[in-house]
């Protein structure tokens, strides 16, 4: 046995026992006769004592160790007479009577520790020695509990996991695929799954009920801070169900990880809430419910105002920052600034003071009379001392703009506490997506999701208003999860691919296997898929779901620890019949 305890372990009611404890030295203090080192691992870290009194040269071979060697150490446990009350094994330390060196260790690149010196690449490259800090390795034991609470819930409710393979061909989530050359089928290739969607819907042909699985997915999309090329889904499942059924088990499962990681309780049901309302009221279609500060429409309030801006504006929209009439010139500037963003684009803001002497002061004073200032506070409902923020243009390009600016005054104002949790679900998305540049319908989940059935005589005539039984999990504005009730009847499908552009043949080359095991009795069904890595971070309060991947990829899509992607030899090349030509 290397050790009779681990590092996180001991405490006063240890004192006198002969203890033996490995791991690496965090580090080393000399002070007088004596040497102190700090001995860590993955379970917490416990002082050790050479006292040059005791054994002089055992305390000499103590000097001689450096940081991150890998030590063991035997010795007994004494009560500190200077304790730390920061640590859990603070109040003891080992005073040491052997030690073996079980490893040395060159100097890390940078400090282990949680305010580390290390840069972002660097630790990136050296990710095994980041994973040795507290603060990562937290994130992994989060992560650790939240997928071992996911399956226990599933699992009490006679979920089964199934694993699917990730040689597939290629699934339609709407991203590229990440492909794979095969070398016994030449010129072909596999592509791996963006998500198990098929498959799951094939095993809900096959009778298994009730399916999940914990499951890695791959994207090859443009990466941010919550988009990883590989990311995991709890990916789940279930027949003869309706969106009701869905969205009470899967609320279940948030509200089981909330309370038995977090121990947080939620009172009633999670609210829910229209795509169209989130839209109208929030400019995104995961709203950030944890403050109010919806958005107020004011077109008809200021029709023919004469400024042309508000004029010629197919949407006039503002919100109210609540006390917020104090802000400076530099503030408002700032503002301004913020939504001309080219990520934003907005023209211009406008805005009002609403003063304490119930006058207004605003940006467009030339043209908006008080008489006008004032319809426009009440129907926003604003007070003496608020500020209102407006912008106009185009319909879903302003909203956008604006639910972008709700969300800087949120951050502004304190209103985005990462301790608060706002769940909400958002239902009834839209079947189809247009897109101005291909001139053709997408759809906006996948194309298996059913539309409602009130809304199937449009398919034709009115397409685009057509609302989906598709369903999102959104958190604090974060997307955690989607899914939808699917088509489970083989002519709606062929409906929905004609639809999408698809020829009966492409249909038939691509999810033929689907739709011919549509003929064979297939049950209704739906499912959802809920994003593990932003589950993990939202609970962690981190600000990239990177921080809680054990080796994730930089923005680059690269993993700089293991040099990938890389070229491959000739050879194998050759074995794949693959050539490569340089980039056009
Ligand atoms: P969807 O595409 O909405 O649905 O994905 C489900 C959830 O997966 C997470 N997610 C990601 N997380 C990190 N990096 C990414 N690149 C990434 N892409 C998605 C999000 C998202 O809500 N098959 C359907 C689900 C279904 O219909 O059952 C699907 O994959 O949290």
């Amino acid at each position: 046995m290397y050790r009779t305890n681990t590092c996180g372990e001991l405490r006063l009611s240890d004192v006198n026992k002969t203890v033996t404890l490995a791991g690496w030295v965090q580090r080393s203090r000399k002070m007088g006769g004596m040497i102190f080192i700090d001995l860590r691992d993955r379970y917490g870290i416990t002082q050790l004592l050479f006292d040059e009194s005791y054994d002089a040269e055992l305390c000499a071979r103590a000097s001689r160790l450096g940081r991150e060697y890998v030590i063991q150490v035997t010795g007994k446990v004494c009560e500190r007479s200077n304790k730390n009350i920061n640590l859990p094994t603070g109040e003891v330390e080992i005073l040491a009577s052997q030690l073996v060196v079980l490893n040395e260790s060159k100097t890390p690149p940078f400090t282990i520790d949680d305010n580390t010196d290390g840069g972002d690449d660097l630790r990136m490259k050296f990710r095994y020695l980041d994973l040795r800090r507290n603060i990562v390795r937290r994130n992994l034991y989060l992560r650790h509990q939240m997928a071992f609470e996911t399956r226990r819930y599933l699992d009490s409710l006679g979920f089964l996991e199934v694993e699917t393979p990730v040689l597939v061909g290629s699934t339609p989530e709407g991203a590229r695929d990440f492909v794979v050359p095969s070398r016994m089928n030449p010129g072909e290739f596999y592509a791996l799954p963006q998500s198990p969607q098929t498959l799951k819907q094939l095993l809900m042909v096959s009778g298994f009920d009730r399916y999940f699985q914990i499951v890695k997915c791959f994207r090859d999309e443009d990466l941010r801070a919550d988009r990883q090329p590989e990311f995991t889904q709890i990916d789940c499942e279930m027949s003869f169900v309706e969106q009701d059924d869905i969205l009470q088990i899967f609320e279940g499962l948030v509200k089981h990880l909330f309370k038995s990681i977090k121990n947080i309780d939620f009172a009633g049901d999670f609210p829910r809430m229209t795509f169209a309302d989130a839209m109208k009221y929030y400019g995104s279609d995961k709203p950030d419910i944890r403050f109010d500060m919806r958005f107020v429409e004011l077109k008809d309030i200021v029709k023919d105002c004469g400024f042309s801006v508000l004029d010629e504006a197919e949407y006039v929209g503002g919100i109210c920052a609540i006390g917020c009439a104090g802000y400076t010139r530099k503030q408002i500037d700032e503002l301004t600034e913020f939504v001309k963003r080219p990520q934003i684009g907005a023209k211009g803001l406008i805005y009002v003071r609403c003063d304490n002497d119930g006058t207004f002061k605003s940006s467009a004073d030339k043209f908006l009379s008080q008489d006008l200032l004032k319809k426009i506070a009440a129907q926003m409902n604003a007070k003496s001392g608020d500020l209102l923020l407006i912008l106009a243009g185009a319909n879903t390009k302003t909203r956008k703009q604006l639910g972008e600016l709700r969300l800087e005054m949120g951050n502004r104002l304190g209103l985005t506490d990462k301790n608060v949790f706002a769940p909400l679900w958002v239902i009834d998305f839209p079947l189809f997506e247009w897109d101005e540049d291909t001139q053709r319908y997408y759809a906006m989940h996948h194309p298996f999701t059913s539309p409602k059935a009130e809304d199937v005589p449009l398919l034709d005539t009115a397409t685009g208003t057509v609302r989906a039984n598709a369903y999102d999990m959104v958190v604090n504005g974060v997307e955690l999860g989607g899914g939808s009730i699917r088509i489970h009847d083989s002519h709606l499908q062929h409906k929905m691919f004609e639809l999408l552009g698809f020829t009966p043949e492409k249909a038939q080359a691509q999810f033929g296997f689907l739709m011919n095991a549509f003929q064979y009795g297939a049950p209704p069904h739906g499912g959802v898929a809920f994003g593990l890595d932003r589950f993990v971070s939202l609970f962690a309060g981190l600000d990239s779901i990177r921080d809680c991947i054990a080796f994730p990829k930089n923005n680059a899509g690269r993993d700089v620890m293991l040099n990938a992607p890389s070229v491959i030899d000739n050879a194998q090349l050759d074995e794949l019949c693959l050539k490569v030509e340089p980039k056009k």
